[in-house]
């Protein structure tokens, strides 16, 4: 049996692209790849502010968040029917699964779609479709999250949720998204507050741009369970006992926080002393087809840039299931899975394949 501490750096690559894991932080309209962009955009007839999968790549030179979403929103316009859900969705879940990604929490922003006149059915009956699809074929458990854009009132976000409500059995819970900045946690206190009276599981994006109070407040007035990005909550101290103490996982996104200059260069980044603090840093992508990567490519270039140790990259993915909204029984499974990987890896077979 392998010793998990002592597996040489030349084979993190080969683990991490083997081992089981969890991502619990991608945007589902940042999945859409330029390629799929344009079959879209020519599928409904819509036209583009950019004339090719060239001229499109070249506008992904961000400068922060709402220069990312500029694109991304207009990007998003593509998808008007049902079928094109699916084909976003199922395009992120056949690359999970080759990456082994054994469970997604997917988000979504029905606003985006809805504000364009786009049912709420449509929307969440083609992710859905994907994720059932993904279990029976791929084997990969993927779930829904439902996200408010924050840059929007507090009333949009409310309606939106009784646009769902009848397709409740379509999602496991709520998050909040888009630009941060002026748009605190408690714009939407009454609107989490409803979603956890309907047993919704809630997370929110907190500390990516705005400030660490944003981190506490988004746990004390929405009553989040899990916090994503949260990268800014190093600077208050007793905010990051606090992430310890109550073991409350941050959803950590490297490369994303690269490209929108949240840190100068990945070297620069807080992860590693945020493990090492004992917080609950998962890895994941954010919005893979616009900042570089999807998770495998996180892990490679983080491991790589911060030097993480086999351990680390163990406890990254350990807490990728231990974040995750599953049950204990499945957890426990994946747990084993993931254990089993690292103490039986053996790296002549496994860099053969
Ligand atoms: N931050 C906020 N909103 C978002 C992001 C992000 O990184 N990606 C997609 N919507
Ligand atoms: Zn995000």
């Amino acid at each position: 049996m392998v010793n998990i501490d002592d597996i040489p750096i030349q084979y993190l690559p080969t683990l991490i692209k083997a081992m089981p894991k969890a991502e619990l932080h991608i945007h589902i309209e940042g999945s859409l790849e330029p390629e799929l962009i344009f079959q879209l955009a020519r599928r409904n007839g819509i036209a583009l502010p950019y004339s090719n999968v060239g001229d499109l790549r070249a506008a992904y030179a961000f400068s922060d968040l709402q220069s990312f979403l500029d694109v991304y929103y207009a990007c998003a316009s593509v998808l008007q029917q049902e079928q094109d859900f699916y084909d976003m969705a199922w395009s992120y879940l056949t690359r999970a699964a080759a990456e082994h990604v054994v469970h997604a929490e997917i988000f979504f922003d029905p606003q985006t779609h809805t504000q364009r006149g786009v049912a709420m059915g449509a929307i969440v009956f083609g992710l859905s479709r994907a994720c059932q699809d993904a279990h029976e074929r791929l084997g990969v458990d993927a779930q829904l999250i439902l996200c408010f854009l924050r840059h929007l009132s507090e009333e949009s976000a409310m309606e939106t949720l009784e646009q769902a409500l009848p397709f409740r059995e379509h999602f496991i819970g709520v998050g909040l998204d888009s630009s941060e900045l002026g748009n605190p946690p408690e714009k939407f206190a009454k609107v989490f507050a409803r979603c956890k009276a309907f047993g919704l599981h809630r997370v929110a994006h907190a500390g990516e741009e705005g400030p660490s109070s944003y981190v506490s407040k988004a746990l004390d007035i929405l009553e989040v369970e899990r916090i994503d990005h949260g990268v800014n909550a190093i600077h208050d101290p007793d905010l990051m006992k606090r992430l310890v103490r109550e073991r409350i996982p941050i959803t950590v996104c490297p490369l994303s926080n690269v490209k929108l200059r949240v840190f100068p260069s990945l070297d620069a980044h807080n992860l590693v002393q945020m493990l090492n603090m004992g917080v609950c840093v998962t890895l994941n992508s954010d919005d893979p087809a616009y900042f570089g990567g999807y998770i495998n490519d996180n892990y490679l270039q983080t491991v790589e840039t911060l030097k993480l140790s086999s351990r680390q990259v163990f406890v990254l993915a350990r807490n990728s299931f231990e974040a995750s909204f599953v049950s204990a029984k499945q957890r426990e499974i994946w747990l084993k899975d993931l254990e089993y990987c690292f103490e039986n890896f053996r790296p002549e077979t496994e860099s053969k394949s």
